[in-house]
């Protein structure tokens, strides 16, 4: 636990969706911004002018090596979404606290590093998938605690995000962008992440499947896989359907479902932000009350109301990381490094199981030191540099041939135009 006369001091790598972490930081009671990392230079000049606005001088760099050299207590990591267990590892050797975008790792070695580090060096590791602080999703993870909806049986999580007209502004037009490289199952936390914070289960059983591929995303540069669905196994045996992707539906779907042993909770399905539905079976079987209600955030409301980016998340993976270093009640709501290891590594083995005719995959339980050696040197990933000889295709669907460089010539020419596709 920190105790500290002073405030936090937070830097900020990465600066596109770090503006969002920018933004609390500037405005924090009890952190401060002091530095933001990026090589893109115009994130850098906006990020210095949102602190200026505020008062505030900030340090800016363009390299990692400089940035990490600031005098800080901990980094927030919104770089690559590939990239983060390899700079949380740095950002820990270096004595820093680690907030972390998603996803927390890219293979299941990195896994393992992840957590070793985080138990050899007492840091705070926190992972910011703010999709758990949603209204409605913290409000079905509150309510699940009391017990009153009893034990869950089954539940669904969809992320469905169509992002093929912004694909220019957040790939650039690089054929490696991470998100032309993706597997169909790796971004599944969004989906599944808030199923097992709600019902603090485990999972231990995945299969993964890929959707068909669509020719728009390939004529955009996407060589990984458009959409993916996993199916999770917990702990108590319930199943989890988790699915996500690039499919039609405006605006996007973010929708949970959860069906228990006393009844069942679900959000809307056109919009996460109608009233949440709970049902609860009374004293006789089949017979029971519905209550439709929108939740008010009960943690930091004010503070949290200011910034209702992503269904009002957004404040909360910051703010309850900044609560756990300070060692305060309310950081026991922070995502640690094994939740988010359970809720990654389900994404990973999903792929390698919709390669392999959809065949289940045992969740190792990486809390335990014995189950760890089995994949410490577990490279398998889609990125050569990183999977040496364990390289693995980035979908089930292949290229033909690979994608010409006019593709991505002409959606990197869109986003110096600034337009959409
Ligand atoms: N939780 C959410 O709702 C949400 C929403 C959007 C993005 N994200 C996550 O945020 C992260 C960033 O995504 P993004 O949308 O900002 O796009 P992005 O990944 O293209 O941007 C990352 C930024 O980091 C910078 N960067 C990366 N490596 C760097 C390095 N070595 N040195 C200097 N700068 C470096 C890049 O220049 C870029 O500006 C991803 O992990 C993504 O999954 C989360």
């Amino acid at each position: 636990m920190e105790t500290l006369n002073r405030k936090l001091r937070i830097g900020v790598f990465g600066g596109a969706r770090g503006r969002t972490m920018i933004d609390v930081l500037l405005n924090h009671p009890d952190a401060e911004l002091v530095a933001v990392c990026d090589k893109f230079t115009p994130l850098l000049d906006s990020a210095k002018e949102a602190a200026r606005e505020n008062g505030m001088d900030i340090a800016v760099y363009e390299t990692f090596e400089e940035f990490i050299r600031h005098d800080m207590d901990a980094v927030v990591l919104a770089n690559y979404a590939t990239e983060h267990a390899t700079y949380a590892i740095k950002c820990m050797r270096a004595g820093k606290h680690v907030l972390s975008e998603v996803l927390p790792c890219e293979t299941m070695a990195q896994a393992v590093e992840l957590i070793e580090t985080v138990e050899e060096t007492g840091l705070v590791y926190a992972y910011a998938e703010n999709y758990c602080y949603m209204t409605h999703t913290f409000e079905m993870w509150r309510r699940y605690k009391t017990g009153e909806i009893g034990d869950v049986m089954y539940g669904e999580g969809e992320y469905i995000h169509d992002c093929s007209a912004i694909w220019p502004s957040i790939t650039y037009g690089e054929r490696n962008h991470w998100r032309n490289l993706l597997t169909p199952t790796f971004y599944c936390t969004h989906s599944l992440g808030p199923l097992i914070t709600i019902t603090g289960l485990r999972p231990v059983r995945v299969v993964g499947f890929e959707m068909n591929h669509p020719e728009e995303m390939r004529s955009l540069g996407l060589i990984g896989g458009s959409a993916g669905l996993e199916i999770v196994t917990l702990e108590n045996g319930a199943i989890m359907k988790s699915v996500h992707g690039y499919m039609k539906r405006e605006p996007g779907s973010v929708n949970y479902e959860l069906y228990c042993t006393k009844g069942m909770m679900e959000t809307g399905r056109l919009d996460p932000l109608e009233p949440l539905n709970v049902y609860k079976e009374g004293d006789q079987r089949c017979i029971g009350d519905w209550e439709h209600y929108t939740p008010e955030p009960k943690i930091a409301a004010e503070e949290a109301k200011m910034y209702d980016g992503h269904g009002g998340s957004d404040f909360y993976s910051t703010h309850f990381f900044i609560e756990k270093i300070l060692g305060r009640p309310n950081g026991a709501w922070s995502i640690d490094v094994y939740t988010a290891v359970d809720m990654g590594i389900c994404g990973l083995l999903a792929h390698r199981s919709l390669l392999n005719g959809n065949i289940p995959m045992e969740v190792p339980n990486l809390r335990n030191k014995e189950e760890r050696d089995a994949w410490r040197n577990d490279n398998a990933c889609t990125n050569p540099e990183v999977a040496g000889d364990q390289l693995l295709p980035a979908s089930s669907y292949p290229l033909d041939e690979p994608i010409p460089d006019s593709v991505y010539d002409y959606v990197r020419q869109l986003w110096l135009e600034d337009k959409n596709a």
